[in-house]
């Protein structure tokens, strides 16, 4: 699977795949996003040098979003505020892919990777804790914590010096 960056001005590419997924935004009680609305929010996260927001592709085929903030809420932490993969490729391991990988390439310094759940969104809840992730401090009915610590092997630095 390839990450690759997304800029404002690929929203379209983005907006395609939320139109793709409208199961998840009813279970968000919401409807999908408008193409300007995906626009401003990239724009947004452009300004925020703590936030990747990514295009996951397999093969020829563009399959999914992820979107993480490092060092949010706390130091040290890495949450991710979004991993979509389009309704036409889950439930074949891509989505677990994107978080194993994202776990591997974490930046130096990341003790905690969490991922944020809105509403009662059950598959989410089930994907993550699937993967390892236990529900943390709970801030409440609109948004859930899923938490996993990073042990030192999850971790593989590009250039990371190994001490023995
Ligand atoms: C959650 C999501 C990312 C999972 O991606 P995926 O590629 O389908 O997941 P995988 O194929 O790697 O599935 C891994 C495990 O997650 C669980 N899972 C995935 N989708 C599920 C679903 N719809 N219902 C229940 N469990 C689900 C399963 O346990 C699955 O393994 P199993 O089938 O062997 O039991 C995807 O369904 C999605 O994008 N949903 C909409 C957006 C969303 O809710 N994102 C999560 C909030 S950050």
């Amino acid at each position: 699977m390839r990450c690759v960056p997304i800029k404002a001005s690929e929203a379209s590419l983005l907006h395609g795949l939320y139109l793709l997924t409208p199961e998840y935004f009813d279970l968000l009680g919401t409807t999908v996003p408008s193409y300007q609305e995906v626009f401003e929010e990239l724009v947004a996260a452009e300004m925020d040098r703590r936030r990747h927001c990514e295009l996951l592709s397999e093969g020829q085929d563009l399959v999914g979003y992820l979107d993480w903030t490092t060092d949010y809420p706390g130091s040290g932490d890495l949450t991710v505020n979004l991993l979509l993969v389009a309704t036409p490729y889950q439930r074949r391991g891509l989505g677990s892919q994107a978080a194993r990988q994202l776990e591997e390439r974490a930046p130096a310094g990341t003790r905690r990777i969490l991922a944020s759940v809105y509403g009662s969104n059950g598959p989410a809840a089930h994907f993550w804790e699937r993967r390892g992730y236990r529900p943390s401090n709970d801030c409440g009915p609109a948004v859930r914590w899923y938490t996993k610590i990073l042990s030192e092997g999850e971790r593989i630095h590009v250039g990371h010096q190994i001490r023995r």
